[in-house]
């Protein structure tokens, strides 16, 4: 299994390009499902949970083909399984996200349920809910969702929580149901707006994206579209994090400015200057970084997709700082792997309270999550000596080449097969 082998001690300096949004990736390419026609998406981040969808969208019977520009044609004229296997959906929640547009084009879909997820129980409730409220006949047999409906009915679902990946699969199987569906309480994410953008040229009608109801009139059919995937606003808060942490000054390209507002006044209050022009975020940092609080929630409140890169920052900057995670339960996996370091941090319940120390350690620590294994690349670039990271699958799951664009930082990122 490969590990990074990480020599701290380098302020990053630089510029590097942005890749495309993973979040927003993985249901722009299950929206392809939704039409005969060919989807053609460009700015497609090259990411392990990206071919995990791809090798879905293949068994299922898409027809995929890539061109000389890193552009993407997906064609799902027929359609051989109407299903989502375990081992496919198991390395990857976000599978479930082929139920939506499988129901709605066939009447009949074959999902796994998820598997137990290292961050908490990511229970898939109310994507069954809006389903049913939308007329489908679903049964749970073997581990599977069976999903059946003649033709789905637009409905008024008033969701119980705010779902990410839960709005997209309704709003996706809204789009060729009878009649007008209204999603109460959506999720707001700039992904799920940069979707219903890709839907919209397909041919959806949908309005309200990016406010919190949203209304979908459902037509007969989708047509073929061309997209553009927007940019990674995790990826950019994870560089800019650890710019602020090395002390350094970058420069991030084909960004975007718009979607990290939180981000980046928690990145000012730690003592950063940031400019935005364009595409472009540059971060510079002269100080040590003052600890800050933060409570994650939904957009376009604070990530807790960025939650355990600012903790990696508290660790090592002046003061103490307060972390509330009120979105997932057992998100703080990688506190135990900080403090092997030398990090000072206390939990109590779904707050971490931090108290910044001058330096961290290198040490091996083991990668749990996604972004918890991002947290542990920033530790170690700032901690003496060498830290290994092992497990480092997790982070090729949603980080593009990120030893590559830390190299080009000045970092020192050495993978070890
Ligand atoms: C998405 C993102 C993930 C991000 C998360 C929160 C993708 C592929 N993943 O995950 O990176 O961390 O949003 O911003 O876009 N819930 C239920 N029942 C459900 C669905 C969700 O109770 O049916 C709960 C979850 O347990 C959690 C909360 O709702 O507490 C939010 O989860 P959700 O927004 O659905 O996360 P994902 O869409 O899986």
């Amino acid at each position: 299994m490969d590990k990074l082998a990480i020599q701290g001690g380098q302020s990053l300096r630089g510029e590097i390009r942005i890749s495309g949004a993973k979040n927003a990736a993985l249901p722009i390419l299950c929206a392809a499902l939704l039409s005969a026609d060919t989807l053609h998406l460009d700015n497609l981040p090259k990411l392990r949970d990206i071919s995990t969808t791809l090798t879905l969208l293949g068994h299922i019977g898409c027809q995929i083909s890539l061109d000389e520009r890193g552009g993407i044609d997906l064609c799902s004229a027929q359609l051989a399984r109407l299903e989502a296997p375990y081992h496919l959906v198991k390395t990857m929640r976000a599978s479930i996200l082929v139920l939506g547009p499988i129901l709605t084009r066939y009447g009949e879909a074959r999902v796994s349920l998820p598997g137990g997820c290292a961050i908490g129980s990511r229970p898939v409730d109310l994507h069954i809910k809006g389903l049913q409220a939308m007329g489908a006949d679903i049964q749970i047999e073997h581990g599977y969702i069976l999903a059946r409906a003649n033709r789905l009915q637009g409905a008024r679902i008033v969701m119980e929580n705010v779902t990410v990946t839960g709005t997209e699969n309704l709003m996706m199987a809204a789009t060729l149901a009878q009649g007008v569906t209204v999603l109460e309480n959506a999720a707001r994410e700039p992904e799920v707006v940069d979707l219903a953008r890709c839907l919209v040229s397909m041919g959806a009608r949908i309005q309200g994206v990016g406010t919190d109801t949203i209304v979908i009139e459902g037509v007969e059919r989708l047509h073929g579209a061309q997209h553009t995937i927007l940019p990674d606003r995790i990826e950019t808060g994870t560089y800019l994090v650890a710019a602020a942490m090395t002390q350094g000054d970058i420069v991030l390209t084909h960004s975007s400015t718009d979607t990290l507002d939180v981000v980046l006044d928690k990145l000012r209050e730690a003592g950063a200057q940031i400019h935005c022009a364009g595409d472009r975020i540059a971060l510079r940092m002269d100080v040590r970084p003052q600890a800050v609080n933060l409570r994650t929630a939904p957009y376009p409140a604070f990530p807790t997709d960025m939650q355990a890169q600012f903790m990696a920052m508290n660790c090592i900057a002046s003061g103490v700082g307060r972390i509330t995670e009120t979105i997932f339960e057992n998100r703080f996996m990688h506190v135990q792997e900080m403090q092997r370091l030398g990090a000072r941090i206390e939990i109590e319940g779904n707050t971490a309270l931090v108290r910044g120390v001058e330096r961290l350690q290198g040490a091996t620590v083991m990668a749990t999550d996604l972004r918890a294994s991002a947290s542990l690349v920033l530790a170690a670039l700032v901690a003496e000596g060498e830290t290994v990271i092992e497990r480092i699958y997790h982070i090729d799951r949603g980080y593009e080449c990120i030893e590559e664009k830390f190299n080009q930082l000045g970092a020192k990122v050495r993978r070890v097969h």
